[in-house]
């Protein structure tokens, strides 16, 4: 009987039987010795002890053999077998790798560690923020991203209609108000629609603090993006003043950047409050170069149509209101010069904060 696949058989009148042991020994170690992968490590198990390997091939060779030499193949192909195990063995206990043979690995190179990530520096802004309220005795309150016209306009005294809604640019969805036929859904454009909402589960006196992100249809460029993240601020009771507002935003504003902060209060015009003002960071004190003054805030007074939108006796109470935009913050404080950076991700940018 003979075997094509037994490569090692040498024929001929020097050898009395077909399987040199001698030589397969031979073989077996200097092929075990050229091992330098794993996968060289399981063709060599393959070849020599797989189901189709060399020693199998041995074995189903015996019935055919000569009674004479039936022993000693039967010895051959067991030390064969005990030997390719031993090799195996000594080859996986020992360093395997890719590299070609000869190279070495330097065992007492430092490991390549794994660094751990951090927080990103939107949520750190933001947490500087909510801490500093909070520290104010402000409670942090979470309401929808997702809103109806009554919260995000009308209960804010922002008619449908009117034009002032164009200054908060709104997202649409493709669903209906449940408790507004024929109205949609709409992703908040501000995060006052959590006035309303809180307003109209609690009665004063609050001090609340509404973080989250607010959405509008803006071309994207370095200072616009179709989403942002503001933090708002509601404080009602029966007394509460203009002059309160300011002294809150402004102590506000050196506890978040410092004791040097420059602000200014700007007049201006919002539908919910009245009057209103608009909060500026003097960017060129902080050492930011772009532009003198940087827009932070909206606030002022609550208006009392808001009041009346969410059930409250009319005159009954006072209140105001902010609304500050987080990526202005995080602009200003830590000198980024671009909104994009902050929703791009790259590592190179984010493991500066
Ligand atoms: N909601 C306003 C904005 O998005 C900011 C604001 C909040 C103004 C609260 C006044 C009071 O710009």
């Amino acid at each position: 009987m003979f075997f094509k696949d037994a490569p090692l058989v040498k024929s001929g009148a020097f050898y009395m039987m077909q399987w040199n042991f001698q030589d397969l020994q031979t073989q077996a170690q200097s092929e075990a010795q050229a091992i330098d992968s794993p996968q060289a490590l399981e063709s060599f198990r393959l070849k020599y002890l797989g189901k189709k390997g060399l020693i199998a091939a041995v074995f189903a060779s015996l019935p055919g053999a000569q009674p004479a030499d039936k022993a000693a193949i039967g010895k051959g192909a067991n030390e064969l077998r005990t030997l390719a195990q031993r090799l195996m063995a000594e080859k996986s206990s020992g360093p395997l790798s890719n590299s070609a043979s000869g190279e070495r690995q330097d065992i007492s190179l430092p490991g390549t560690g794994e660094s751990l990530g951090h927080t990103h520096i939107l949520t750190r802004t933001m947490r500087e923020i909510i801490a500093v309220f909070e520290q104010m005795g402000f409670v942090t309150v979470e309401t929808p991203e997702i809103e109806t016209e009554f919260h995000n306009f009308t209960g804010l005294n922002i008619p449908v209609d009117h034009p002032s809604r164009d200054a908060f640019d709104t997202f649409y969805l493709d669903a209906e108000d449940p408790s507004a036929k024929g109205r949609r859904l709409l992703l908040r454009s501000h995060t006052s629609p959590g006035q309303v909402r809180i307003m109209k589960a609690h009665k004063p006196p609050m001090a609340v603090i509404v973080p989250g992100r607010v959405y509008r249809p803006d071309a994207v460029d370095a200072s616009h993006s179709f989403m942002f993240h503001q933090v708002e601020g509601l404080l009602v009771d029966e007394s509460a003043q203009f002059s309160q507002l300011k002294g809150l935003l402004t102590e506000f504003c050196r506890r978040f950047f410092g004791q040097g902060v420059v602000m200014r209060f700007r007049p201006h015009f919002f539908p919910f409050t009245e009057p209103s003002a608009e909060v500026d960071i003097n960017a060129e004190i902080l050492g930011i170069q772009r532009k003198k003054w940087l827009e932070i805030l909206g606030c002022g007074m609550v208006n009392p149509k808001v009041f009346e939108a969410v059930g409250y006796p009319k005159g009954k109470y006072k209140g105001f209101a902010f609304g500050m935009g987080v990526e202005r913050m995080a602009m200003l404080k830590y000198g980024i010069n671009d909104i994009r950076l902050f929703y791009e991700n790259d590592v190179r940018f984010l493991k500066q904060f």
